[in-house]
């Protein structure tokens, strides 16, 4: 087994890890094992992920004896809607998905969301793993429940809080990640030493080009950084009651910029975060 660093966020029976390493995907078939209720998985994914990590998925899962049915959707934020929450919930239905199957999401925030949300409403409620591919995906959206799809009326405005079971940051994933994906990644990053950590700030300052070239080290200090801020304020106030809303900092006109954008890669979501974030500096 790799080594890894464990970030758990506490929510009581609905408690998790998120492992963060390198060469964990190869390896999830051993973390992903005593979770489950029965010896198969269904795997969301998209046609970017697919032909880049998805065969060591299913490898460790094959080795392990888990049998496994793939659904592979298209990439990109306009997969996060209604159509292709539907088209997946069928596919569930139609493999004959049960209470107790696991459904597992490989790739970024689209991927997460929109399974984290079919895994929310199918059979009232099923178990969900993920597997963030992208930065973004590993240092927040992976992380703390919230599950969605966006509508013409907005952004993430239809969904549920619905915590996975585990989540498994491989870093080397990030290796074949387009240097604008790891940069709209990094905003979020970003964001959590704007929050309350003005060391971790101050850190980034001085290594953000070397993260930016490939520094795995540096990397996984990163996202482990990040993934325990978020578990603690996710820990403190699951639903957004309060203290959460911290984390949508520079969100609310990074929505609106996406919303306008028509949610195209006209710009990424982090993207939108980082112009957000300077918007609210400039507000405030
Ligand atoms: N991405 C903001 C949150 O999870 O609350």
């Amino acid at each position: 087994m790799s080594t890894h660093n464990t970030v758990s966020v506490d929510l009581g029976k609905r408690s998790y890890d998120v492992l963060v390493g390198e060469g964990l995907l190869a390896e999830a078939a051993q973390y992903i094992s005593p979770l489950l209720k029965q010896d198969r998985v269904f795997i969301v994914t998209d046609e970017h992920i697919a032909p880049l990590h998805l065969e060591f998925l299913e490898r460790s899962l094959c080795d392990s004896g888990i049998s496994f049915e793939t659904m592979v959707l298209p990439a990109g934020d306009r997969t996060k809607n209604f159509t292709h929450l539907r088209k997946l919930i069928d596919e569930l239905l139609t493999r004959k998905i049960e209470r107790s199957s696991t459904i597992v999401a490989l790739g970024g925030g689209v991927i997460g969301d929109l399974a984290g949300f079919a895994a929310s409403i199918t059979l009232r409620g099923i178990d969900y793993i993920q597997i963030p591919t992208t930065l973004l995906a590993q240092v927040d959206s992976s992380v703390g429940g919230k599950t969605a799809i966006n509508t013409e009326h907005g952004k993430n405005l239809v969904g549920m809080f619905h915590q996975p079971r585990l989540v498994l940051a491989d870093i080397t994933t990030l290796d074949t990640l387009p240097q604008r994906e790891f940069l709209a990644g990094y905003a979020e990053i970003v964001k959590y030493g704007l929050i309350n950590d003005p060391e971790f700030f101050g850190w980034l300052e001085g290594h953000g080009s070397t993260l930016r070239d490939g520094d795995r080290p540096g990397r996984i200090h990163a996202v482990v950084t990040s993934c325990r801020a978020k578990a603690e304020i996710v820990a403190a106030d699951e639903r957004e009651a309060g203290q959460r809303a911290l984390l949508n900092l520079g969100h609310t006109f990074g929505h609106a910029l996406d919303a306008e954008t028509g949610f195209s890669d006209m710009l990424l979501h982090g993207e939108g975060v980082a112009v957000g974030m300077s918007m609210a500096f400039g507000l405030s």
